[in-house]
């Protein structure tokens, strides 16, 4: 979708319902391809405000959150400080929330973030910055919050609102229950909220259950509000925000009583919107290809029918007329779009020898293929394609593993302490070990960084995992490859940046086995990020990788992790498993132990991952069975990625 930039400030449009496709939406927003261009746009109308208002003479009061969403942003403002001149020497800013209780220190207070994302790189001043304060007493947090009211007041009211929205519909931190009239004041986080901060603060206990907040009311009284939002995890509270009823059970939709404010999306996060999602049910469409296999998938599993036994008023009566005039009749387009999911179907994901490619995901030749399979984490490998995995090996093709980073933070301080404790009672007078025992009993709670010790530690109970589960697979260990991608490597959540150091180790690996095929996560959905930054990783090597003669022979095949699977009409490549298959895939995922029983960072499914990889690939097979195709017990789903 085409980001129209002469609509990014015209809500009137949105407003009238002008546009028949936004027709069902209540609050202007604009889609992005990427929140990168977003970030960009949206930094430009803040640096103009800043600017209008200098000329004035007068000052630039802004709103400001913090949170994963608007980081590029900041970074974007830090540049044109730097850059362009742009002073924040008129500007007086108030944030939207902070933890309570919560030190300034803290590395995790929203105090720390907004220093080290913004205000330690401008030229603001000092007494301009309003932060809640995390440490002020009980019996004076009311006078506060009434204060912090007045003082926005006072300075003349917020120009200007800058939002993310969290997945409990809050913004701020108004969770669900905050009424249209609401002040600046203390409250209970909602336990979602909680579940999203708890790797940040490396588990839920640690998480504070009360922050102060600015209010609805505090927030629909700036004078323009700009809300972010990227990324899949969005997108259905992005639509319930958008085209749903104002309720106090979705606080952000108050916002639509708001007449200045636009949502800026990114494609995930718009994903759910009717008009990206079933855009034939607003207006007529261009039927591209990609575009009919969504809507027939749609229409039947809408109807609860298998393709073969649509019928044309099934198509008339759902917006899909037009669709029916250029393909003749139900039974041709039926016909056509069983073929073409039916071709997906293969159980030879590295191609099948000797046989007629045309009509197969993967072409037969050459019939041993080289192979690498990127897995970001040592254990996606086996979670979210170990049953094509194991097929590649058995049908001969030469697999490599390439473990992208080292995974050290989700190991546990009870499972390093156990392999510390074992390595010492073989040698007792092991510096290393009696160093990391020591150090693991004195670790404060919610101290979040390791010694170096500890986290190779942690690191080496992964890679024996790993290779524990590749041997059980059948690959020898040199093709096992550990590259520990430095951006990984800051013993937090937080990661630091790609740099050419990463992508040049991504070059080697590629440029030394010259791959036929490249598996790679397309999960865009973990919670922190790290898949993204290594499919980035591999997206940047193979641009610069480009011009080498193998790489027109080599194809790249996406798997999704542990968080998310790919939609029916996406998937490219289905490969089904067999009962016994499932269990090996079982097997191997078992060797990942310090995942197993409660691991770290368990998202908000309390399943085990070996439990979520079962289900996902059984549903995939069940939804394939519903659209008319063969009952397999379970199927794994890729998607081709062309570069
Ligand atoms: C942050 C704040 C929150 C966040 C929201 C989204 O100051 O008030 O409402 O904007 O939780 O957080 P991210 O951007 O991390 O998804």
């Amino acid at each position: 979708m085409e980001v129209d930039f002469a609509d990014y400030k015209n809500i009137s449009y949105t407003k009238a319902g002008k546009f028949e496709e936004t027709r069902f939406e209540k609050i202007h927003n604009v889609i992005f391809q990427t929140s990168n261009e977003a970030s960009i746009l949206v930094a430009q109308e803040i640096a103009s405000l800043i600017r209008e208002k200098e000329l004035l003479n007068q000052p630039c009061v802004l709103g400001l959150a913090t949170g994963s969403s608007p980081i590029r942003l900041y970074e974007e403002l830090v540049r044109m400080h730097k850059e362009e001149g742009l002073s924040f020497a008129n500007v007086i800013t108030f944030n939207l929330d902070e933890y309570y209780p919560m030190e300034k220190s803290n590395i995790q207070s929203y105090y720390y973030f907004m220093h080290e994302h913004l205000f330690n790189h401008v030229d603001i001043l000092q007494e301009n910055i309003n932060i809640p304060d995390g440490k002020v007493n009980a019996e004076n947090l009311y006078q506060y919050c009434i204060d912090y009211e007045l003082k926005i007041k006072d300075v003349g009211g917020l120009d200007f609102q800058l939002l993310g929205i969290g997945r409990t519909g809050h913004i701020g931190f108004n969770e669900p229950g905050s009424h249209l009239n609401s002040g600046t004041r203390i409250i209970t986080l909602d336990h979602l909220t909680r579940v999203d901060a708890a790797p940040a603060f490396l588990g839920i206990d640690n998480v504070p259950r009360k922050a102060i907040t600015m209010g609805i009311g505090t927030v629909l009284s700036a004078k323009r509000i700009i809300l972010l939002a990227w990324g899949i995890n969005k997108s259905d509270i992005i639509r319930q925000t958008i085209e749903g009823n104002i309720s106090a059970n979705v606080p952000a939709t108050y916002l639509q009583q708001h007449e200045n404010t636009t949502f800026i999306l990114d494609k995930e996060a718009s994903s759910e919107l009717t008009r990206v999602k079933t855009p034939w049910l607003v207006t007529s469409c261009v039927w591209t290809e990609d575009l009919k296999l969504k809507a027939v998938v749609w229409l039947s599993e809408l109807l609860e029918k298998p393709f073969l036994k649509l019928t044309d008023k099934d198509y008339n009566d759902n917006g899909m007329s037009g669709l029916l005039t250029e393909e003749g009749s139900a039974y041709d387009m039926n016909i056509k779009m069983f073929n073409k999911i039916q071709h997906t179907i293969t159980g030879w994901p590295g191609g099948k020898p000797n046989a007629d490619d045309s009509k197969r995901p993967e072409r037969a030749f050459p019939a041993k293929k080289r192979i690498i399979i990127f897995s970001p984490h040592p254990d996606d490998d086996v979670i979210s394609m170990g049953g094509t995995f194991d097929r590649l090996v058995e049908q001969g093709h030469d697999v490599h593993v390439a473990y992208q980073t080292s995974g050290n933070i989700a190991v546990s301080d009870e499972e390093a302490l156990k392999f510390a404790e074992i390595t010492r009672s073989l040698e007792p007078t092991s510096l290393n070990a009696n160093g990391i025992i020591n150090f693991l009993n004195n670790k404060k709670d919610n101290d979040t960084l390791d010694s170096v010790d500890v986290r190779k530690l942690k690191g080496a109970i992964r890679k024996s995992e790993s290779l524990a589960a590749t041997r059980y697979l059948g690959l020898q260990d040199k093709n096992v490859h550990f590259l520990n991608l430095p951006f990984y490597e800051t013993g937090t959540i937080k990661k630091g940046n790609l740099t050419q150091n990463d992508i040049q180790i991504m070059k080697d690996i590629i440029d030394e086995i010259k791959p036929h095929q490249i598996y790679a996560a397309g999960d865009l959905a973990d919670p922190h990020g790290t898949h993204k930054v290594c499919l980035d990783a591999l997206f940047i090597a193979l641009k610069q990788l480009k011009t080498n003669e193998y790489m027109d022979d080599c194809w790249v095949w996406l798997y999704r992790g542990a968080w998310h699977e790919w939609e029916s009409y996406e998937i490219e490549m289905a490969v089904p498993m067999s009962p016994d298959q499932i269990l090996k895939k079982r097997h191997a995922i078992f060797y990942h132990q310090s995942q197993k029983d409660g691991v770290m960072f368990q998202g908000d499914d309390s399943r085990e991952f070996w439990v979520r990889a079962e289900d996902r690939n059984r549903l995939t097979a069940k939804k394939y069975n519903d659209l008319g195709l063969a009952d397999y017990a379970a199927i794994e789903a890729f998607k081709r990625y062309h570069f």
